[in-house]
């Protein structure tokens, strides 16, 4: 499993696409008062000179040996720009960048959210994401420090018994089942951004929604299976929809129960989030369990670390969120507590190129 290598280079950042990995560590940086445009572009030409290596399982210069022998681990290292490192660049901010709002029941921690630069690790290996992590730290010093970082953890195949098994969450549910697919249609619009689209540095670039969502476990595990189920609109078990089938069948959302009562009831997760529901609205979500120990009320610090890539998050996420948040029955049994927004640029397709690269040069 440590010899897994998933390209560094592509026309889009590796994170985005890649398959579940075990370990997905995210980490804000903010630059360090007085770095200058050229100490930035120094850093991300070094930063993917450096990521290239470590995905394939090779040291930078300078190495600290922590993952020595450990193989690339299926790592990716993927690098997001906030809206206030724009502004400290001087850069026009896009319109999909603009702050996220305020989401109602939201209980944001200023201090764990936002951040001029977003990185995230993901590897099958916990050595090889904290290695990597170090080493990014390391090159950056004097020009960006980290604000904040997390990590999560989920199940890969190799570790489940069956293979192919979508992962499940903290709540026991089996989690992305929904989420869109590379050869779906319209699956390049809904999680790129466009040709044609400004700023031209996006182009082939995602937005990326991080939000960090504790779940209420002890009362949600008080719930009744039942109840859990119609909450989300699919059995726990398998994962089908309540309106039949196996996984991945399509649900249908009229579906009446033997007593007349909607089969997907109006306030489960999976009507409210759907594309349905949201005017098309489409994310690619990618989710890292997180478990960081007991509260001093005794409830687990624990959750969700979700991600999701959109070509705009106003139509994608925004409106998704603006909907859950006020009538979906699970927003009961969680809370959103960090948020931060970054602009993905595209991949690098030449060894010569670095990440941001045409937005670096333009200043
Ligand atoms: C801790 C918080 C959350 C949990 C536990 C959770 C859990 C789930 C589960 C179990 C499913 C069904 C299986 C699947 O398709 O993956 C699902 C679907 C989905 N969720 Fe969530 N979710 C959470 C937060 C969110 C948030 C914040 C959003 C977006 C704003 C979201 C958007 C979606 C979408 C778009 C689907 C697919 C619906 C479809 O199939 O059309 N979820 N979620």
């Amino acid at each position: 499993m440590g010899e897994r290598h998933i390209p560094f280079d592509g026309p889009h950042q590796a994170g985005v696409l890649a398959p579940p990995a075990a370990q997905g560590w995210f980490a804000a940086f903010d630059l360090t008062k007085g770095a200058t445009p050229a100490r930035v572009k120094e850093l991300l030409r070094t930063w993917t000179r450096d990521a290239r290596l470590m995905t394939t399982g090779r040291a930078p210069s300078g190495d600290d040996s922590m993952a020595l022998g450990h193989g690339p681990s299926s790592l990716t290292i993927t690098v997001g720009f906030g809206a206030s490192f724009l502004r400290s660049l001087g850069a026009p901010v896009p319109g999909p960048l603009e702050p996220l709002p305020v989401f109602p029941r939201d209980r944001l921690d200023a201090r764990r959210g936002d951040g001029d630069i977003g990185v995230l690790l993901t590897a099958d290996d916990a050595v090889v994401a904290a290695h990597a992590l170090r080493a990014l730290v390391r090159t950056a010093r004097g020009t960006a420090d980290v604000r904040w970082q997390m990590k999560g953890f989920n199940a890969i195949e190799g570790v489940t018994v069956k293979r192919g098994t979508t992962p499940r969450n903290l709540m026991g549910q089996v989690d992305g089942t929904g989420s869109p697919r590379p050869d779906d249609p319209g699956f390049d619009a809904s999680v790129f951004a466009g040709p044609e689209s400004d700023p031209a540095w996006m182009r082939g670039g995602s937005y990326l929604v991080f939000r960090r969502i504790r779940m209420l476990l002890d009362e949600w595990d008080v719930l009744p299976r039942v109840r859990q189920e119609q909450v989300i609109g699919r059995r726990k078990d398998t994962g089908a929809p309540l309106s039949g089938g196996t996984e991945f069948t399509a649900f249908d959302l009229g579906r009446q129960r033997a007593d007349g009562g909607l089969a997907i009831g109006p306030g489960a997760h999976v009507r409210q989030a759907s594309a349905a529901a949201n005017s098309g609205a489409v994310i690619l979500r990618k989710g890292f369990s997180y478990f960081d120990g007991y509260r001093a009320d005794g409830t687990p610090d624990a959750g969700l670390l979700f991600l999701a890539f959109q070509s705009d998050p106003r139509n994608a996420f925004t409106r998704i969120q603006q909907r859950l948040a006020l009538a979906d029955e699970l927003s009961r049994f969680i809370v959103h507590e960090s948020s931060a927004l970054f602009a993905v640029p595209p991949g690098v397709t030449h060894p010569a190129a670095y990440l941001g690269q045409s937005l670096v040069e333009a200043l």
